[in-house]
């Protein structure tokens, strides 16, 4: 990543890195999503919010392609992708992490970064039998690459211990490492600062904001409005599988309908 000292300018011309419309998907007759839109320009940061059970990660889940939408499209840069399935769209640019992050317990940390890279062990052992010396070298450059994204992320002093010492905090970093291995242009990150002490929660705004500057759109579904106000200009508001309001925090958060859907839950 290079590292550009003012921000990148929104490309009038070009698509936008991700464009939503009208997603729609049901469990069991239940509309866990309900026709949500919305874009997500490049190099911007756009907050999605909501009581629990709103829709978010299923929102996630089908923009990442972990899951089928019923109606609705989906544009990687213009590209619709609605049919394609999730791998397909990392090689896209779209990269995401988990509500709650699901590392290799044993596995080293280093090792759970680099193996976000090389998830295809089949293809691998094959092609290191066709060309070994490539292979090597393909693993020594993820390696190092794996190595600048945890100390990136303050966990280079924990590289060699298995990834289940973590705590909550640091697993969300490991999460966000992974995320980065794929090289985005596009990150979907689900609940980064869920569980994350005080003191890591503002480092995890800040690299998440780094991150951002070096180019890459974040869509950041959070529910803590602290963190939503410092990252985001924008939020999408989303209620009961619908989009709700969109517009600044402090506009969305002053909006009696979402303080009406809030009702109950804990938004400050
Ligand atoms: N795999 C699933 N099967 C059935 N229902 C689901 C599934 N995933 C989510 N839901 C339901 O969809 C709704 C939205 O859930 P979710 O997307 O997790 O909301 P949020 O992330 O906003 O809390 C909830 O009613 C939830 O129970
Ligand atoms: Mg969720």
């Amino acid at each position: 990543m290079t590292a550009p000292s003012t921000p990148p300018t929104p490309d009038a011309g070009s698509p936008p890195a991700l464009a939503v419309d009208e997603l729609a998907r049901d469990f069991g007759g239940i509309a866990a999503v309900d026709g949500v839109g919305f874009t997500l320009r490049r190099g911007e940061i756009l907050g999605v919010i909501g009581p629990n059970g709103a829709g978010k990660s299923t929102m996630f889940a089908l923009v990442a392609g972990s899951l089928k939408p019923d109606r609705g499209t989906i544009r990687i840069e213009g590209v619709p992708v609605e049919g394609e399935g999730a791998h397909r769209r990392v090689g896209r640019g779209l990269a995401r992490t988990f509500q709650i992050p699901r590392p290799f317990p044993e596995m080293s940390v280093l090792d759970n970064v680099v193996t976000a890279a090389t998830g295809q062990s089949g293809e691998r052992v094959l092609a290191s039998l066709l060309a070994p010396g490539r292979v090597r070298r393909e693993e020594a450059a993820a390696r190092e690459r794996a190595f600048a994204l945890i100390r990136f992320l303050a966990l280079d002093h924990l590289a060699d211990r298995p990834a289940r010492v973590l705590s909550g905090g640091q697993r969300k970093l490991l999460e966000l490492a992974r995320a980065l291995m794929a090289e985005p242009r596009v990150l979907l990150l689900d609940e980064p600062a869920a569980g994350v002490n005080p003191a890591l929660l503002d480092f995890i705004i800040e690299r998440i904001a780094e991150i951002n500057r070096r180019g890459i759109a974040v869509l950041l579904i959070e529910h803590n409005m602290d963190m939503i106000r410092r990252l985001c200009p924008s939020v999408l508001v989303m209620a009961a599988g619908r989009p709700l309001a969109s517009g600044t925090p402090e506009a969305v958060m002053s909006d009696p309908r979402v303080v009406e859907a809030y009702l109950g839950g804990s938004v400050h």
